[in-house]
């Protein structure tokens, strides 16, 4: 008797232990007030600063199908800004260059967007020569020798009407290596530019200055944090002295990865100067371009470092300015220009949506996509204009997922191989209502998982969207399918629709290995989203 209760009681267990492996199991909370909510602009994009090291280049961005393709991914910010940012010089007088001045001619009847576009030629030519701007600026980056250049108006214009016709709001970063004899902050270039851009009426905000931490091994000038706040504080007078930019943003100090000698920079720098700064910036890469591999790429472990660099971030500004936003103002997955084959690939996207995720959950409003377009290989847009898979990611990420972030935890599976987020959905896409959500996942594990919904979220119908690599170089293709259609672009001036595959009411939710998608779950009713 006794014999058989405990044959039955292991039974049991044995049952239990087999619906469990039925696979990872959800759970949400869908009601009360959301966790986080982040900015609409949270998805924002970079230009790197070194597209105007050669000034010729610059008309590249008024090609009709980058601007297309920018347009897809806005709201947002574009930042223009990086290491170059303190080697440019403004010259109002200079003409620009023949190059640039051939193509102004705004085309007729296209409103903003025709303004700065350039011809098919022109522009065929300027991508032809690019390659090998390109090597110099990848050359001039691993040597860290940095020349100055001059930028003239046409060349903030084009980067203005860039930016307007994307709509996209610019940040412009300023020079902050312009010094006087005593070290601080020369602004008489930053005015000719102030001065220029509000005759043209550009509506814009700025920074100062990029990684001020590595000033020293860039150009042999050391800037303190406490200095370097007293020229922000410089800055935020003089733009008060402008009726178009007295209500103007200022974003910095720009630091890079928070190590020792950076946050005692940040610090400093957000003591002296933090109450003249609308958001703190700071930059992260997971990993060094020149050595990452392939398993970096997929590693849970080095996801995972991205929340050690967040936590020293938030606690030096809870400590000095506490409530001020904190924004990632340049990130990529691996710094130096991105990893070759790898930055440019499917298996990008996992450090790309892992970020994007983390940073929402953590409390960051602001993430700058490190770049959209430009050189090196972490780029969103290719050198022939293709989008590459972490533009329809981004793509995809805008459209389904909306500010609000929700608590989701895992069941059955390890989180860290199988990374889940939830957010409300978009309430700017028309294909969804107020209290629907949105889950993404990815899978690290080398098998498919097939996930349950909670019982909060059962028997709701499911729009999946799954990204898939496409073609024989698997996770390393620069090709991906959403539901299994390739994504490309329909013409130079528009996007595919992004099909969704309707899943019916009870189905889990299958993520091949290595692998990553969006779901929105119809008709949550999630009072967190209302
Ligand atoms: C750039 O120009 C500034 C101002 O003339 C000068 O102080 C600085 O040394 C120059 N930097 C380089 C790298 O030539
Ligand atoms: C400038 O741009 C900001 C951000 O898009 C916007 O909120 C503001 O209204 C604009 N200002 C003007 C004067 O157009
Ligand atoms: C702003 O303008 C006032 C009055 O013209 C001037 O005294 C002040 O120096 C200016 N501030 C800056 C930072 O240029
Ligand atoms: C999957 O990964 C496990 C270790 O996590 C390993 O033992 C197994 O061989 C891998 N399977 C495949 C098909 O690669
Ligand atoms: C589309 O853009 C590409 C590259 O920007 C260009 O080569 C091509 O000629 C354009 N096609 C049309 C129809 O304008």
């Amino acid at each position: 008797m006794l014999r058989r209760r405990l044959l039955g009681a292991l039974l049991l267990l044995a049952g239990a232990a087999a619906a469990g492996s039925a696979g990872p199991v959800l759970s949400a909370e869908l009601r009360g007030q959301p966790a986080r909510e982040v900015s609409p602009a949270f998805l924002s994009l970079t230009i790197d600063a070194n597209l105007a090291a050669d000034p010729r280049f610059i008309p590249i961005l008024g090609s009709p199908k980058l601007r297309t393709l920018a347009r897809g991914l806005s709201p947002g910010f574009l930042r223009f800004g990086g290491t170059r940012t303190d080697f440019l010089i403004f010259n109002p007088e200079k003409d620009s260059t023949l190059e640039e001045r051939d193509f102004w001619e705004p085309q007729v009847n296209q409103g903003i967007c025709g303004v700065r576009s350039i011809p098919t030629a022109v522009e065929e030519l300027l991508l032809s020569q690019w390659p090998i701007q390109e090597k110099i600026l990848l050359k001039e980056q691993y040597w860290k020798k940095y020349k100055n250049t001059t930028i003239t108006k046409s060349t903030v214009d084009i980067l203005y009407s860039f930016a307007k016709c994307s709509k996209l709001d610019l940040i412009f970063g300023l020079n902050a290596l312009l010094r006087k004899p005593g070290l601080q902050w020369d602004s008489s270039n930053a005015q000719l530019l102030l001065d220029y851009c509000a005759s043209q009426h550009y509506n814009m905000s700025w920074e100062l200055g990029n990684e001020p931490n590595s000033f020293r091994k860039k150009s042999g000038i050391y800037i303190d944090g406490s200095q370097l706040g007293q020229d922000f504080i410089h800055l935020y007078h003089l733009l008060r002295n402008y009726s178009s930019y007295k209500n103007s943003k200022l974003y910095g100090p720009d630091v890079g990865q928070p190590r020792k000698n950076t946050q005692k920079l940040l610090k400093s720098f957000l003591k002296s100067g933090g109450k003249v700064i609308d958001s703190v910036t700071w930059h992260h890469y997971y990993v060094n371009g020149r050595s990452a591999t392939r398993e970096d790429f997929l590693s849970p472990e080095v996801l995972e470092t991205f929340i050690t660099a967040v936590k020293a971030v938030l606690q030096i500004v809870d400590g000095t300015v506490p409530g001020k936003k904190v924004w990632l103002g340049e990130t990529s997955s691996a710094y130096g220009g991105g990893a070759p084959r790898l930055s440019n690939t499917y298996v990008a996207g996992f450090m790309w949506l892992d970020k994007l995720g983390l940073s929402a959950r953590m409390g960051i409003d602001v993430v700058m996509r490190q770049v959209f377009y430009g050189a090196g290989t972490y780029h969103l847009v290719d050198a022939n204009f293709e989008p590459l898979p972490d533009y329809w990611l981004s793509l995809l990420y805008k459209k389904l997922v909306g500010t609000k972030v929700l608590k989701v935890g895992l069941k059955g599976a390890d989180p860290k191989k199988l990374r889940v987020y939830l957010h409300c959905t978009n309430n700017h896409n028309p294909m969804y209502k107020e209290g629907d959500v949105t889950l993404f996942l990815l899978n690290l594990y080398n098998v498919t998982k097939h996930v349950q919904l909670p019982h909060n979220l059962y028997n709701k119908h499911i729009d999946e969207y799954l990204l898939l690599p496409h073609g024989e170089q698997h996770i390393l293709s620069r090709s991906v399918q959403l539901n299994g259609h390739v994504l490309r672009m329909v013409d130079n001036k528009t996007l595919p629709a992004l099909t969704k595959k309707p899943l019916p009411p009870g189905s889990t939710l299958g993520l091949p290995a290595f692998s990553y998608g969006f779901y929105v779950v119809k008709n949550a009713k999630a009072i967190a989203c209302i």
